[in-house]
């Protein structure tokens, strides 16, 4: 199925939004889902990344091997990806041969310009010379759709059918290219929003857990464990990714909750399938198994209707670290050498501006290394950046075993 607003030359088929020819690219723009942390899912999850380049905020450059394209499409923190094919410093020259360069493949009866970190001023020059330059090249009657906030977001690149062109600031010009592809959101919020039986309004998205579990670098057949698993995202999102998912949880009501909605995402997912997990009331300080990893989030702090001062948000860090400590020496035990544990911690922003946050001390002396992807160093706890929340925020600290 083609979207209509482009009429492909060649074959293509969703989410892809372009035919193969214009997918590839040495350099790759990402459009980052969770800022950093999503910066950091790429790096561990995609193979044969060579460079990674972070040029502002919203955007990551990786440069990889064409071959391995199919392992974007499995990063959850992305909401495009889109092949750089150009640079802009000011040539009108390069607008035409990229516009050329996309006429060659698709017929564009619609357009859209989504801009990252983008000057106004230079968002509406780039939409002129677009415009003027797919004139020239013979689309007489191409319309501009104008995105609010300059930005086509996923789910409207294809119900607009439209050809979506990014911009980003890029060594001292802007970096250009057509969105290849987006991720199949709207099945991933339906898994979200229709559960039978939700947490908590703030409780983590399948997205985020998603990304989480790509970050434990798990395949399938593995063994998951989830000691603090609540209403069960991060167990359905590993069971759907075909891991071998355990949960547990002290409190008997989240337990029978994550095994309904585990039986409604196996009903929901393809027909026939099982899914493979297995959900008991535990003490995530005192448990026994062994598993390939670890993924969990241990404290949901309360949504405040004002923000806290500053001495009520250390006040419930300091009573929530207590829980992190006890748990966290059974957790490196649990796991095999080589193994991962990705533990999300809460951070708070303060009446005063500050930042408050639960910091993990002291883990190498129990066998946990903060673990690095090379290409980039990053700096623990990873911040998850772009949540909804105003005061409350999440950070992902992961560890190797060692
Ligand atoms: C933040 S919630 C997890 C939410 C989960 N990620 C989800 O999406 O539903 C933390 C869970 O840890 C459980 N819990 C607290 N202390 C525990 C302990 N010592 N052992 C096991 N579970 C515990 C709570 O009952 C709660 O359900």
């Amino acid at each position: 199925m083609f979207l209509e607003g482009l009429k492909a030359k060649k074959k293509s088929s969703l989410p892809y939004t372009l035919p193969e020819a214009l997918r590839g690219a040495e350099r790759l723009a990402l459009v980052l889902a969770f800022g950093r942390l999503s910066v950091l899912e790429a790096c561990s999850t995609l193979g044969s990344v060579t460079k990674v380049e972070v040029p502002c905020e919203r955007i990551c450059v990786v440069e990889l091997d064409p071959s391995s394209l199919r392992s974007v499409t499995k990063l959850a923190g992305i909401h495009k990806f889109s092949p750089l094919l150009t640079r802009f410093h000011g040539d009108e020259a390069v607008i035409r041969q990229l516009v050329d360069q996309i006429a060659n493949e698709i017929d564009v009866s619609r357009f859209a310009l989504s801009a990252y970190d983008t000057d106004e001023a230079d968002y509406e020059v780039l939409v002129r010379l677009l415009l003027d330059a797919f004139r020239q090249a013979g689309f007489k009657k191409i319309r501009l759709l104008r995105p609010k906030g300059n930005e086509l977001l996923a789910d409207q690149v294809l119900s607009r059918d439209a050809l979506d062109l990014i911009a980003f600031p890029y060594k001292g010009g802007y970096g250009l290219g057509p969105t290849a592809w987006v991720p199949d959101v709207a099945t991933m919020r339906k898994r979200g929003v229709e559960k039978p039986a939700p947490h908590s309004e703030i409780s983590l998205s399948p997205r985020l857990a998603q990304l989480l579990l790509n970050l434990s670098g798990l395949s399938p057949g593995q063994r998951l464990l989830d000691p603090f698993c609540g209403s069960g995202t991060i167990i359905s999102e590993g069971a759907l990714m075909s891991l071998n998912c355990v949960g547990i949880d002290s409190n008997p009501t989240r337990v029978a909750q994550a095994k309904r909605n585990l039986a409604w995402v196996e009903k929901q997912s393809e027909s026939g399938r099982t899914l493979a997990y297995d959900i008991e009331k535990g003490d995530a300080r005192d448990f026994e198994g062994r598993f390939d990893g670890i993924v969990t989030e241990p404290i949901l702090l309360p949504r405040f209707h004002s923000t806290p001062s500053s001495q009520k948000a250390k006040h419930l860090v300091n009573k929530a670290s207590r829980v992190y400590s006890e748990s966290l020496y059974p957790m490196a035990e649990a796991v095999r050498k080589g193994g991962r544990v990705v533990i999300v911690v809460p951070t708070l922003r303060t009446a005063d501006g500050s930042e408050v946050l639960l910091r993990l001390e002291g883990t190498e002396s129990i066998g946990l290394k903060e673990f690095q992807p090379g290409h980039l160093r990053f700096e623990y706890p990873v911040r998850v950046a772009f949540e909804s929340t105003r005061w409350l925020g999440r950070a992902v600290y992961v560890f190797e075993r060692v």
